[in-house]
């Protein structure tokens, strides 16, 4: 491949960059992808989205069988979790996926580098000493987490989310420092298990991202599940596994067989030698790109994790998509407004648009309605009926601005509001639209007709 040239070069291939490379190939571009690790999908893949998703899946069914089943009419004898299996499936889907993006790279015509990209022009990329140029560059380096100075990761006994997706045995004790969406997705998985999990978290709320109904809401069911949290909680000194925190004027220590720092992530650019060609990244370490995702170079752009914004997969795959249109010549627009965020609890959470804490800070004049899984009809026959759905309308416009959903499904259910927001509905659409009974969106309804 040395000193080949290219129409595009995509530098990381996780969701934003792959799906980068496979639509700038089926356009007709000479497209190459290089990344650093082994297989294809990035973070998300590898050590993110997926192997999280999977073991959520796996104890979610476990917890089914230990906590629910028999309210059903099912008994189960000699229940217990073989975790090394759990484990062991994990690995299979993460690996079915990341060789399915192989097939479809090999399918699609797009060039697969393995190594590590560094600018050595604005046209030019070194990859392992070799060369190769290109017209337009799409920077997808993504993120990485973000280390407490006293409590550096080891991976086995001071974890990051990596560490956490592949330990070798079940904790017996657990601690969680920061309460965000990593924090609460791992610490569930490990909690339904059987370990003990105790979350620190330096602010008063969990989750801070979301509504705070919501948010208010997954703590108290959190609670209820066995979580043990100390809010407002700062770990001031770290011993090996044993921490000191400090609750208001509260001293205490918490020590764990393993210590899970959740406490956020930041670009990762480390490598690509972006002061050589004079591309310039804000304190916090992101790229600065303008509207159209240019960098100082307008032939060179960068997308999803490694630019400001909410750290989210299909955010980095779209955004993909639009650059890739960009050069291409065609005029595509994102709206940052309707990309949903989920967290995947049970019960789940997704938000979309505006809070309502944002909302009132902009000085509009709301209506707000909310409706309660405990009187959704479907969500009573599935014995699911904890949380409710929040919508957010403008008033003078009766537009929608904003969707807050704890329940079963949320993930799902968060589809009909980005439809519905992406369209300009106002709520009386959306509350006089037909939903299916039973059905769980029939919530979304109530919801939108309380708020009319
Ligand atoms: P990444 O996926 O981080 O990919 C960047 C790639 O670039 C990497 O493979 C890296 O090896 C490569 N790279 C970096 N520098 C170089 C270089 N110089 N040369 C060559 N290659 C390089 N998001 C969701 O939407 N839903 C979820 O459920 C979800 N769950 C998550 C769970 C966990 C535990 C974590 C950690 C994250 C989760 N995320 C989730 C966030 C999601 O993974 C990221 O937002 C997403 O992966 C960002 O995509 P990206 O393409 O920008 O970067
Ligand atoms: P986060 O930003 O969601 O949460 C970090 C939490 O740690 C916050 O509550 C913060 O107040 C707290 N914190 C920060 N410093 C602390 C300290 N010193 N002591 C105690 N608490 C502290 O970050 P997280 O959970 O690490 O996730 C990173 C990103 O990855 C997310 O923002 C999200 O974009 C992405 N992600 C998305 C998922 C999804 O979509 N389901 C799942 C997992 C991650």
């Amino acid at each position: 491949m040395a000193n080949e040239s290219y129409d595009i070069a995509v530098i990381g291939a996780g969701p934003g960059g792959y799906i980068a490379a496979l639509h700038a190939a089926k356009l007709g571009f000479k497209t190459v992808c290089i990344d650093k690790r082994e297989t294809l999908g990035g973070t998300c893949l590898n050590v993110g989205c997926i192997p999280s998703k999977a073991l959520l899946q796996s104890s979610e069914h476990y917890e089914f069988l230990e906590k629910q089943a028999k309210e059903h009419g099912i008994e189960v004898k000699g229940l217990s979790h073989n975790f090394k299996q759990m484990m062991q499936r994990k690995e299979e889907v993460v690996s079915g996926l990341v060789n399915g993006i192989e097939g479809l790279f090999t399918r699609g015509k797009v060039t697969w580098l393995k190594g590590e990209a560094k600018f050595s022009s604005p046209n030019e990329i070194d990859v392992n000493g070799e060369k190769i140029t290109a017209k337009n560059i799409i920077i997808a380096t993504g993120s990485e987490p973000i280390e407490l100075p006293f409590l550096p990761f080891d991976e086995k006994k001071v974890i990051s989310s990596t560490g956490a997706l592949s330990l070798p045995k079940l904790p017996k004790k657990m601690i969680v420092v920061g309460a965000g969406v990593i924090g609460v997705e791992l610490a569930s998985v490990y909690n339904r298990l059987g370990s003990e999990v105790t979350i620190v978290e330096m602010l008063d709320h969990i989750c801070p991202a979301m509504d705070h109904a919501i948010s208010k809401n997954l703590f108290n069911v959190l609670k209820k599940q066995g979580l043990t949290f100390h809010l407002s909680t700062k770990v001031t000194e770290a011993k090996g596994q044993k921490l000191t925190i400090q609750e208001g004027s509260n001293t205490q220590s918490l020590e764990g067989d393993v210590i899970l720092v959740a406490v956020g992530r930041r670009p990762y650019t480390k490598g690509l030698d972006l002061d050589a060609v004079g591309i310039t990244t804000t304190p916090q370490g992101f790229i600065e790109v303008d509207n159209n995702f240019r960098t100082a170079h307008p032939h060179i752009y960068a997308i999803g994790d490694a630019i400001d914004g909410v750290m989210l997969a299909h955010r980095a795959s779209d955004e993909g998509m639009v650059v890739v249109d960009l050069i291409a010549g065609q005029h595509p627009s994102i709206n940052p407004l309707t990309i949903p965020n989920v967290i995947y609890t049970h019960p789940e959470v997704a938000a979309l648009g505006l809070t309502e804490t944002e909302a009132k800070t902009m000085g509009l004049e709301l209506c707000i309605g909310t409706s309660q899984f405990k009187a959704n009809a479907r969500a009573r026959c599935a014995g699911d009926t904890e949380g409710l759905v929040k919508v957010i309308g403008e008033k003078k416009s009766n537009r929608l601005i904003g969707m807050h959903i704890i329940g079963p499904h949320a993930s799902e259910m968060i589809g009909e509001g980005v439809i519905a927001m992406e369209s300009g509905m106002t709520l009386k659409e959306l509350a006089y639209s037909s939903h299916a009974h039973p059905t769980l969106s029939e919530t979304i309804k109530e919801a939108a007709l309380n708020a009319i």
